[in-house]
């Protein structure tokens, strides 16, 4: 067996261990009694530990060095070579004793949060959060020193190795040039019209039936993927099993509906991923970035169209047996498509959300390259909330800088990927549109296949074939350009 096959081998047992983790971790937020949660706990990370030790292996360094004097290899054998070595490489350059700390300080931290941001107890989650940012500093000395780069770029390469803080800056710098008065813009439009609520109850089972309904016409593989419930909405399992989840609220279907197109949107790229590479690296999706752009293309360049929310709307009155002006097409569409300035990301609209995320990557820039402290980010979060959205967080820890789960389980350099991938989206879909001018009348019948051939081939099947920037220009015929997202939100927001 040639030192490629060899590794091939390793990889993909590696692969099979983690497809028993993901699914367990699944089970674990959708299925399993609390009580289960310590001795869970205990057989994941000791399958964590299986894993890492087979990665670790010393006799891996000289697979790879056999590997790359191989000739012969195909362009997919090369890149999957690559990304087994990349692979190999973060696991290697971290020491066991960072990568246990890690683990345990964030865990604490996470837990610490859960119960301080409900008290917007900053005070006391402060000394948490400060432990967890020392030790992932720790972590991005030794991989900045590495690979030469910042400390911050050192842990934004692990969401996205195709964009560096430099190109950031540019890119959401042009971006804060552009919003806030764009958006003082679209919400005086928008004030012309007023909005009719869709008023429940709106029963659980009818809202699964929906959702279900609309997630299949759009092309989500239920042989190789279901639905469940979960607190917090997400996308989990492998690409032959992929589970998505959702929570429901009786009184608002809307929600609910919008999260499961944006998740089955993720599921549908899992799905979609080259099958000849199941189980090797390079049969993975291309990075966070990519995932979310695939997620965002769906939810907001295309169910929330007018075209799919005329097809989408006929199904709701029907399912719920519902008929009135706030069901009408026009109604849904405004309603779906509000933009409002407001303290909260997850609930922010596409139009103000590159701002909540272009704030907390300023922050947490600054905060991982050594500029600021983890004292000085309340202050600094008020600061940008007042200049880019003139609104008052002072002393609002819990809906301020407390909001979100990222910092307190590590996860610095992950907020840019969100924006990253709402960028390529309005790069994607403006692409496809111009080679296929039918596609929206077609969403408008219920027909994805045209859209989702297109990006099977071009996004999905490639895997991680190429790095980000190539599979982007392969896909539109240039790099990541701003200019498509802000067209795209003038002309749906103030032209249409
Ligand atoms: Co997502």
């Amino acid at each position: 067996m040639t030192a490629y096959k060899e590794l091939e081998k390793i990889f993909g047992t590696i692969s099979d261990l983690g497809h028993v983790s993901a699914i367990c971790g699944w089970d674990e937020t959708v299925n399993m009694s609390n009580g289960g949660g310590p001795s869970r706990a205990n057989a994941m990370a000791a399958l964590s530990l299986v894993m890492h030790n087979m990665i670790v292996d010393p006799k891996l360094g000289d697979l790879f060095k056999k590997a790359k004097k191989l000739k012969g290899l195909t362009n997919w054998q090369k890149s999957n070579l690559r990304e087994m070595h990349d692979q190999w490489q973060d696991a290697t350059l971290i020491p066991g004793s960072i990568v246990e700390e890690l683990t345990k300080v964030n865990s604490t931290t996470e837990h610490a949060w859960r119960e301080l941001r409900i008290k917007n107890d900053w005070k006391n989650f402060r000394p948490h959060l400060e432990k967890t940012v020392a030790i992932v500093i720790k972590e991005a000395t030794i991989l900045s020193d590495h690979y030469g780069c910042s400390l911050y770029d050192s842990l934004l390469m692990g969401y996205e190795p195709s964009f560096n803080s430099k190109e950031l800056d540019q890119l959401f710098g042009k971006l804060k040039k552009f919003l806030p008065k764009f958006i003082d813009k679209v919400i005086a439009k928008q004030n012309e019209h007023t909005i009719l609520l869709p008023t429940g109850p709106f029963a659980v089972n009818k809202q699964k039936e929906l959702g279900l309904k609309l997630i299949d016409v759009a092309g989500f593989d239920f042989n190789r993927g279901r639905l469940d419930l979960s607190h917090h909405p997400f996308c989990g399992g492998v690409s032959d099993d992929v589970r998505i989840t959702t929570r429901y609220v009786e009184d608002d279907f809307t929600q609910s509906l919008m999260g499961i197109l944006h998740e089955a949107g993720h599921g549908k790229y899992e799905q979609g991923l080259p099958r000849k590479w199941r189980g090797q690296p390079v049969g993975q999706a291309r990075s966070m970035a990519v995932h979310e752009s695939q997620s965002l293309l769906q939810e907001m360049q295309i169910c929330l169209s007018k075209e799919f929310i005329t097809f989408a709307s006929k199904h709701i009155k029907e399912v719920f047996g519902m008929d009135g002006p706030e069901y009408a097409p026009e109604n849904l569409y405004r309603y779906y498509t509000q933009v409002e300035k407001s303290l909260i990301r997850v609930d922010a609209d596409e139009v103000t959300y590159p701002l909540h995320i272009i704030l907390r990557y300023e922050i947490e820039k600054d905060l991982i390259n050594g500029e600021i402290k983890v004292k000085d980010i309340p202050a600094l979060w008020d600061e940008k909330m007042k200049e880019y959205f003139n609104l008052n967080t002072k002393g609002n820890y819990k809906d301020g800088c407390m909001q979100d789960v990222h910092w307190p389980c590590g996860s610095f350099g992950y907020f840019p990927s969100y924006t990253l991938g709402a960028l390529m989206a309005a790069q994607l879909y403006s692409t496809v549109k111009t080679e296929h001018p039918a596609i929206p009348s077609e969403i408008e019948k219920g027909k994805w296949k045209t859209l989702n051939k297109w990006l099977e081939q071009n996004i999905w099947s490639q895997g991680c074939l190429h790095d980000t920037d190539k599979l982007i220009n392969n896909a539109t015929g240039e790099s990541l350009n701003i200019d498509y997202f802000k067209n795209y939100l003038t002309n749906k927001y103030l032209k249409a």
